[in-house]
């Protein structure tokens, strides 16, 4: 079964079986054998190369609103796409994840890696993440504490890795609006309706970033580092304009978009790939290209970046191999 259409960075890429889940019953009767990928709308994963597997879709479909004293309850299966989900709840007046809005991919995976964007990240809204126990065969309700957010984590990383199947989000969504505007292109919004923000949103996403579905792509391609603020003190001594956030107390995030953007990569080209030239964060693949031409790409960018930063990127994206994930470490060269 080709994968090609099954992820949006779109490399030639097959796997021995495929399976769409589009309800619980199937879901418990899946066997599981080893090795398996579960999958959402392909988003955030790419096959480097031929699956020896079974890629596992999830499709299951359903949103209910529960109305409470002081917040709404959203309750939306795993397979729900996360923009309609955004769209259709600003739709019934219901506004706070708009921040949110056009991140690609599925519901399910929403938790999993934590989305953000803009200052909102998913983890304020989650109230709890229902999950199918594989080893168990059982239905497993977390809160939204043992979830263990963080920036672009969750126990699903770490803990319940390739053994939970995210069947529900359950978000709660306060009924008093508070807009979050205090990230750079949003400042310039006076007093916005829910839907301008939505819509400014769009706008500044579709500016800077490429549609996956019309040049492939992941998002982001590497987490934003997280550094001492030691290591930032000494960095800004020598690249003033680096941009940084505060993480914590003795911690900052920096801009890697910026990193690989100064140190000149982009439109550097490995084959049919290409750091995206709006946004140095995007890798896009034109076509023609393969998983050896994306590692070659990866480990470019991580030395040049080691070098001239001392800075070790790891990459967001979910990169499976053969037989399963796979990471690729900074190394010097
Ligand atoms: N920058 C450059 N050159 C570039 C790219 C960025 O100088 O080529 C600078 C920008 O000018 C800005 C800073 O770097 O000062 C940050 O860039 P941007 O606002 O575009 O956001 P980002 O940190 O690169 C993160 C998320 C995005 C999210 C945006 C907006 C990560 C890994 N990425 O990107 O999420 O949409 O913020 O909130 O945290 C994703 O995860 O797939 C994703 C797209």
């Amino acid at each position: 079964h080709s994968l090609k259409s099954l992820h949006t960075f779109a490399l030639n890429s097959q796997c021995q079986n495929f399976v769409e889940i589009t309800s619980l019953e199937q879901l418990k009767a899946q066997g599981f054998n080893a090795p398996f990928c579960l999958l959402g709308e392909g988003s955030n994963t790419i096959f480097l190369d031929d699956y020896a597997g079974t890629v596992i879709k999830m499709a299951t479909k359903g949103i209910t609103i529960t109305e409470r004293e002081s917040d709404c309850l959203i309750t939306a299966a795993a397979g729900e796409n996360w923009h309609n989900l955004v769209r259709y709840l600003l739709e019934k007046n219901i506004a706070g994840l708009e921040n949110l809005a056009l991140i690609p991919g599925t519901v399910g995976a929403a938790p999993v890696q934590n989305i953000g964007a803009y200052g909102v990240e998913l983890a304020k809204f989650v109230e709890s993440v229902e999950y199918f126990d594989i080893a168990t065969q059982s239905m497993v309700t977390l809160t939204n504490e043992q979830c263990e957010f963080a920036y672009r984590d969750s126990v699903f990383k770490h803990a319940l890795k390739n053994k939970a199947v995210i069947t529900r989000v359950n978000l709660a969504v306060p009924k008093q609006w508070q807009p979050v505007l205090n990230y750079g292109p949003l400042q310039s919004l006076k007093n916005p309706t829910p839907t301008m923000v939505f819509e400014h949103v769009i706008a500044t996403r579709n500016s800077k970033l490429p549609n996956p579905y019309t040049l492939p792509n992941a998002g982001s391609f590497f987490k934003n580092p997280i550094i001492t603020n030691k290591s930032l003190a000494a960095l800004l001594g020598r690249f003033v304009d680096l941009p940084h956030y505060k993480y914590g107390d003795n911690h900052h995030k920096v801009a890697a978009g910026w990193l690989i953007d100064q140190a000149g990569l982009k439109g550097h080209k490995v084959a049919g790939i290409e750091v995206h030239q709006q946004q140095a964060l995007v890798l896009v693949n034109h076509g023609q290209s393969q998983g050896p031409d994306l590692i070659a790409m990866i480990k470019h960018i991580q030395a040049v970046v080691l070098n001239r930063y001392n800075i070790k990127l790891e990459h967001e994206v979910r990169l499976i191999n053969s037989k399963s994930e796979c990471h690729i470490t900074a190394e010097n060269v």
